[in-house]
């Protein structure tokens, strides 16, 4: 008997992408990494790993789980002996007993980094250095305080004066102080700005630092931490998804500043990456929350390039009812600044001119070719190849030949014929496998199953939302495991993670389910923020709801047809009838 607390501790230890790739080729594509699948035959890449989730799954033959998992599945060991060999490669050895080892939670990180960013705020107020910058750039005080600007002063052991009951692994962990070679640790922010940056829940994870007068680097970031993964968030999105109610349109800009200036401007629906390109999980986020999104840039050759890739990250996420326009600002001049000599209107102005992603596309693809010669039109052709190997838009696909044929001087059947030749691919190679080939092999979804889904993807719905009624007549797996699925997280001390949860469930009826679900309802519902999650949760009980009476409802009436109700069942079918439906509609 293996404590699960061990369980816990050494699937902590072990880097999921690590193990993998010691044995299969793992190529980073947006947050994720992809391979062949070493559990099937495949040309193309269908196997995804998840560094983030410490969760890997196949989306051609549908393997999936964690490190256990792998070990399992890959090198054929049995349930003891992965771990064994696991806590081999940690370093950690295998309880047998009930030894338990007990984990921190990441609470004191956050609690840290809130009281961290607290101090920075009132620093600000004391600083008239700092506060002369602001107010050079025209911030006002409302927007410092909308978006808890700080100043981190001058010194090097600002942090740990002020917070010395802050353990010091815990101030390396979430990156604000840096190890000195010859022991001590020092303050990675000094005598600058700072801009926290805030999770899709608003709490802090991290920060941007701006340095007030010259000198390099600008900016400085808070490193990548267990709490803070570049790739995933994006600067100001708390307050923008706010603004979001107003504008059918999402701005994405490069800089904090940008964010920040805007918003004081009135345009509050925007957001910035984190001095990174814009990754799929970032595109996905924005194109779940608003149908038009804009994406401004610096007119200088890098902002050039960062228009290009964010073209590339979003082409594959395109779908009908999108709209997605790319604006771009004269060199030297940025939307802060735009903003702030010609104001908001003309912004909007610019906005709402600001160039399609097809005509972007077409501008891309023939950019430097001469349209009469054969080697420019075969550069065109193989360009477009590619593209068109990133698209899942049937629509966006078929306008965009048309006009590549209209650039080619072609006809649609023509130039069809010549992409023809490789037939136009399904999905590029080096990209991430999109989970809709597989939608038609899977069980259609059902409300069960995306209840199970949203409580995968968080667990703690079941304290903060509540509990599914249990199904008396549930005619499937799902519906009957939906309850008992729930009962259990209600009852952990604990908020299980993912793989632990895998692993409770594993050998047990359930574990058909989870690896259906996770193969299909729970790949989006695991990137809806918490906030929309749990919307999606409360709705989906409420509906549940319903289903459970109406089939109460629908037994008796049945059963009346073939013979009368005694009273008692009579009451209880009217008391069933006259209930109006909780949770509304
Ligand atoms: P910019 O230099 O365009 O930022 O970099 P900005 O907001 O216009 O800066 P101001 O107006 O001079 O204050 C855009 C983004 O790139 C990242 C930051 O996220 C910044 O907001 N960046 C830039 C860095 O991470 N490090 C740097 O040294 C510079
Ligand atoms: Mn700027």
């Amino acid at each position: 008997m293996i404590p699960p607390e061990f369980i816990q501790t050494l699937l902590g230890r072990i880097d999921l992408v690590d193990l993998i790739g010691q044995s299969v080729p793992l190529k980073k594509a947006g947050v994720n990494y992809v391979a062949r699948c070493p559990f099937h035959q495949e040309k193309t890449p269908s196997f995804s790993v998840s560094p983030a989730r410490q969760f890997f799954h196949c989306f051609g033959c549908g393997a999936s789980g964690n490190a256990i998992s792998f070990v399992m599945q890959h090198r054929g060991a049995g349930f003891v002996d992965a771990v064994q060999q696991l806590a081999d490669l940690a370093g950690l050895p295998v309880p047998h007993s009930s030894t338990a080892t007990p984990t921190p939670p990441p609470r004191p990180h956050l609690e840290a980094l809130e009281q961290i960013s607290h101090h920075y705020q009132q620093a600000l107020q004391q600083h008239p250095r700092a506060l002369s910058y602001i107010t050079r750039r025209g911030i006002k005080a409302e927007t410092t305080h909308t978006f808890r600007l700080g100043y981190a002063p001058p010194g090097w052991h600002g942090l740990t004066h002020t917070f010395p009951h802050f353990p010091t692994a815990l101030l390396i962990e979430i990156g604000m102080v840096i190890q000195q070679e010859g022991g001590g640790v020092h303050d990675r922010f000094r005598d600058r700005l700072m801009f926290p940056i805030q999770n899709s829940r608003g709490q802090i994870i991290g920060f941007g630092g701006r340095i007030l007068d010259q000198g390099e680097p600008k900016y400085l970031n808070s490193p990548e931490t267990p709490l803070f993964e570049k790739g995933q968030e994006l600067y100001g999105w708390p307050q923008a998804r706010q603004a979001l109610r107003q504008n059918h349109e999402m701005l994405v800009v490069e800089g904090y500043m940008d964010v920040i200036s805007l918003s004081q401007a009135g345009l509050g629906h925007v957001v910035a990456t984190l001095g990174t390109a814009i990754t799929e999980f970032q595109v996905k986020r924005l194109l779940r929350s608003t149908d038009r999104l804009v994406f401004a840039f610096d007119g200088d050759n890098a902002g050039r390039k960062a228009a290009l890739r964010a073209m590339e990250r979003v082409l594959p996420w395109f779908e009908e009812g999108k709209d997605i326009a790319f604006l771009f600002f004269p060199e030297g001049e940025d939307p802060d600044s735009f903003v702030r000599q010609q104001g908001a209107a003309a912004l909007q102005e610019k906005v709402s001119q600001a160039l399609p992603l097809s005509s972007f596309v077409m501008d891309h693809l023939s950019e430097g070719l001469q349209r009469h010669l054969p080697e420019g039109q075969g550069q065109f052709l193989k360009r477009a190849q590619t593209l068109l190997g990133s698209l899942r838009s049937p629509w966006l696909t078929f306008a965009l030949k048309k006009r590549m044929a209209e650039w080619l001087d072609l006809s649609l059947p023509q130039l069809d014929q010549f992409l023809g030749s490789t037939k136009t691919p399904e999905r590029s190679p080096t990209r991430t496998p999109i989970a809709s080939p597989l939608t038609s092999r899977l069980p259609p979804t059902t409300l069960a199953r995306q209840l199970i889904a949203c409580l995968m993807a968080d667990p703690a719905l079941v304290h903060q939302i509540g509990m599914p009624l249990e199904d008396p007549l549930a005619t499937t797996p799902e519906e009957r495991q939906l309850f008992p699925f729930a009962d259990h997280l209600r009852h952990q001390d604990i908020t299980p993670s993912l793989p632990l949860l895998i692993e409770h469930f594993r050998g047990k009826p359930e574990e058909n389910t989870l690896d259906s679900i996770l193969a299909k309802e729970f790949i989006p519902l695991s990137e809806t923020p918490s906030e929309e999650l749990a919307v999606v949760y409360r709705d989906g009980l409420a509906r549940w709801g319903q289903q459970i009476r109406q089939r109460e409802i629908d037994q008796w009436l049945e059963k009346a047809r073939h013979q009368p109700l005694t009273p008692d069942e009579q009451a209880r079918l009217q008391a069933l009838v006259l209930t109006r439906p909780f949770g509304g509609g």
